[in-house]
């Protein structure tokens, strides 16, 4: 099939089609999972401010580069830098390439984590769920979070090797406003228990005191992560996007989203550790167990919190599958296409890749627990080295492209033909002054921990 037809078929119905497709891979665990424990650990209201300020700025930029690179070129990203003749470049469209392959492993242990939860509501020891040492009792397990890994990453080559990731998508655009509405109700219950206060207050006052270079490292990971940027998503993505769909203002709609997404489970999680932990240092500073360890006091709190706890965690689930789906495509597109072999050979060795780092991953948190790679666990290893580490170098790759190689007017062009791009002065701003500063510093305070300097 030729490049145009694949385009074609692959194409979005419509504005509405490319916003949806776009925030069914941008909300995931990063929002609900991700986002909470980073603001609860580096300092609440200051780390929701800067990561706003970035997503606005920088992330903006970076979405609009590679959408309209994307679909300026109708290619992934290697096939972009092929076509805008970056030959000395390819290793930019490389590593935009491998990243999803880098993260989807370790995407699916917490994804089985969440259908461990699920079950476990449906099941009769709920309320084991609220003991402290539930969590940690599960993952230091050899092979239960195994059986769950597997689980999740066989659902989800299933949906791919099947070809049914449409019909996934369409059960999960109604999923999605059930997410949104849900997150704002346990949002209002959390935030109305007693000694919630506090939590409400450390969440959305940003307390400058607590600001650092490690509060800027972390936010603009997570914009990275929360986004999808910097791992060639996107590009894929602009590819399939019909040339008349205004691209400012989807890109806009999909940034709104994820972030209100984020923010809300922000609400949900940390005004409970407060008032279920006493806004305990040790808890805010939990880290990757942090909504594992919350969420089922506040659902065994409430009336009828079993079936909130089983709803909760089935949305969360719908949302990871949606995000797990495009990173498991992602690379399985890359593999056929660098390789010609057939999709199947490529998804089942894409499981493959899965299976053989996802069960590190797992096990870190137990018997190989004593390995602590870069100070943190084998898990958080992967999601240092992938969103502090390879990003940043992704995303410059795609600035430098587009200041070296074909020129902002591509860009800008690109985004003109079907958007008035009111914010063009500022996206150019950001793009040609600040863009490479900015993720160099990051990329050398990434350094520093990889040193040992600086802890992850
Ligand atoms: N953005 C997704 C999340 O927040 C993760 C993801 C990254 C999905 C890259 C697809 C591609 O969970």
């Amino acid at each position: 099939m030729s490049d145009k037809k694949k385009t074609a078929s692959k194409g979005f119905s419509g504005k509405m089609g490319y916003v949806l497709a776009v925030a069914g891979s941008a909300v995931g665990l990063g929002n609900i999972w991700r986002f909470p424990y980073l603001a609860a650990k580096y300092g609440g209201g200051i780390f929701l401010l800067t990561y706003l300020i970035l997503a606005v700025t920088f992330g903006f930029t970076l979405i609009m580069t590679e959408t309209a690179l994307g679909r300026r070129t109708g290619k992934s990203p290697i096939g972009a830098y092929r076509a805008l003749g970056a030959k000395k470049m390819m290793f930019g469209g490389w590593i935009n390439a491998i990243i999803p392959m880098l993260i989807v492993p370790y995407y699916c242990v917490i994804g089985g984590w969440v259908c461990k939860y699920f079950f476990s509501f449906l099941g009769a020891n709920a309320s084991q769920l609220q003991e402290d040492t539930y969590f940690t009792n599960f993952v230091s397990k050899p092979i239960e979070p195994l059986f769950w890994l597997l689980f999740f990453a066989i659902a989800v080559f299933v949906i791919i090797a099947r070809g049914v990731e449409k019909r996934i998508e369409q059960i999960s655009k109604i999923l999605m406003p059930l997410l949104v509405l849900m997150a704002f109700a346990i949002a209002i219950y959390s935030v109305t228990r007693e000694g919630a206060l506090e939590g409400v207050k450390y969440y959305l006052i940003p307390n400058f005191k607590q600001f650092s270079i490690k509060t800027v490292v972390a936010a603009m990971g997570q914009m990275f992560y929360s986004l999808s940027i910097g791992m060639g998503i996107l590009y894929t993505y602009g590819s399939y996007m019909k040339k008349d769909i205004d691209m400012e203002s989807s890109i806009r709609q999909v940034e709104l989203v994820d972030s209100i997404i984020a923010i809300l489970a922000g609400l949900m999680i940390i005004p409970a550790v407060f008032a279920f932990a006493g806004g305990n240092p040790e808890t805010l500073q939990a880290g990757p167990s942090l909504m594992f360890i919350t969420m089922p006091k506040v659902f065994l709190s409430m009336p009828m919190g079993r079936i909130v706890g089983m709803v909760f965690f089935l949305l969360v689930f719908s949302a990871a599958l949606t995000s797990a789906i495009s990173l498991m495509e992602s690379g399985v597109s890359t593999i056929t296409e660098q390789t010609n072999w057939s999709r199947k050979k490529s998804t089942v060795i894409m499981l493959g890749i899965i299976i053989i780092l996802g069960i590190p991953s797992s096990l870190g948190f137990g018997v190989l627990s004593f390995l602590r790679p870069l100070g943190g666990s084998i898990l958080d290893f992967f999601d240092f080295i992938t969103n502090s580490i390879m990003m940043p170098i992704a995303a410059s790759c795609t600035v430098i492209l587009v200041m070296k190689v074909c020129g902002f007017k591509v860009v800008i062009d690109e985004v003109k033909s079907s958007s008035k791009f009111r914010r063009k002065g500022i996206y150019l701003f950001i793009a040609k002054y600040l863009v490479l500063l900015f993720l160099a510093v990051i990329l050398i305070s990434s350094i520093l921990t990889a040193l040992g300097i600086t802890k992850i």
